[in-house]
């Protein structure tokens, strides 16, 4: 794993979306995977800016919440079409987002990991963490190697969604989330982690043993993942002085 710490969740996010622009210029017809929530927004809207060609790129998200109308304002689809797609030149037909209101969903889950071997497989996944250690929506206990599937949140996640949904209440209890296997398979993942209420989570991923009661610490297990860090989130770290002089020493061929 490469612990990038930056100072800033501005410093941090200008070095994702740097890795995204160069991959995107490499390769123009990527497959990436994409979040939602609070932590990818600003990486969203730094993307948008740099007017990247987005036409032949094709895009798998993370996971939905099962039941919400499509166009609810919460919907894992309102947000990506709000916070990213509408933005740039992607084709309706290349995003793909759990369809949240499938009538059968294990079918639609099967179908969903088909889609992504048949474009090829993920280049590059984004990720966030909650504060129980979930990426994608899978939750503590979920299996290591999970594929796409329905999955019911923790309290801890509901709460913590609470403030989107006006109360704990609301928030949908049952979503569809890819697996830990389908996020492991992607060629590169890109964890991403904000603000102190992250860094217990963050520590146990990168520093403690690999669990399912931490789903992220799996990441440690995948050959390229870089973990994107402000210093909040980064302050329960015990190694960070290494990090930082790893990633300063870098030769500048591998810099981003
Ligand atoms: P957040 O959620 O970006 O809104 O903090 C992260 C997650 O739950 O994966």
């Amino acid at each position: 794993m490469e612990i990038i710490i930056q100072p800033t969740q501005q410093a941090a996010t200008e070095v994702a979306a740097r890795t995204i622009a160069r991959l995107l210029c490499g390769k123009p017809n990527a497959v990436l995977g994409l979040a939602t929530g609070s932590t990818p927004l600003l990486l969203y809207q730094t993307l948008i800016a740099m007017k990247l060609d987005w036409s032949h790129v094709t895009t798998f998200n993370l996971d939905e919440y099962i039941g919400l109308p499509r166009d609810h304002a919460q919907s894992y689809h309102s947000f990506m079409w709000n916070n990213l797609f509408k933005h740039v030149n992607i084709g309706k037909e290349n995003v793909h987002i759990p369809d949240g209101n499938a009538q059968d969903i294990p079918g639609f889950c099967r179908e969903y990991e088909e889609q992504i071997s048949a474009a090829g497989g993920i280049d590059l996944q984004v990720l966030g963490i909650g504060t129980d250690g979930h990426i994608g929506f899978n939750e503590p206990s979920s299996s290591l190697a999970s594929r796409t599937r329905i999955k019911t949140l923790t309290r801890q996640t509901c709460m913590d969604n609470a403030r989107f949904f006006g109360s704990e209440e609301s928030v949908p209890r049952h979503v569809i989330t890819m697996g830990i296997g389908t996020i492991m398979e992607a060629r590169q993942n890109l964890l991403l982690a904000f603000g102190q209420n992250k860094a217990c989570a963050i520590a146990q991923a990168v520093e403690g043993p690999i669990t399912s009661i931490n789903p992220a610490s799996i990441l440690q297990m995948h050959p390229v993942v870089k973990v994107i860090l402000d210093e909040l989130a980064a302050g329960n770290l015990t190694r960070s002085d290494y990090y930082r002089w790893v990633y300063k020493s870098k030769p500048d061929w591998q810099s981003v």
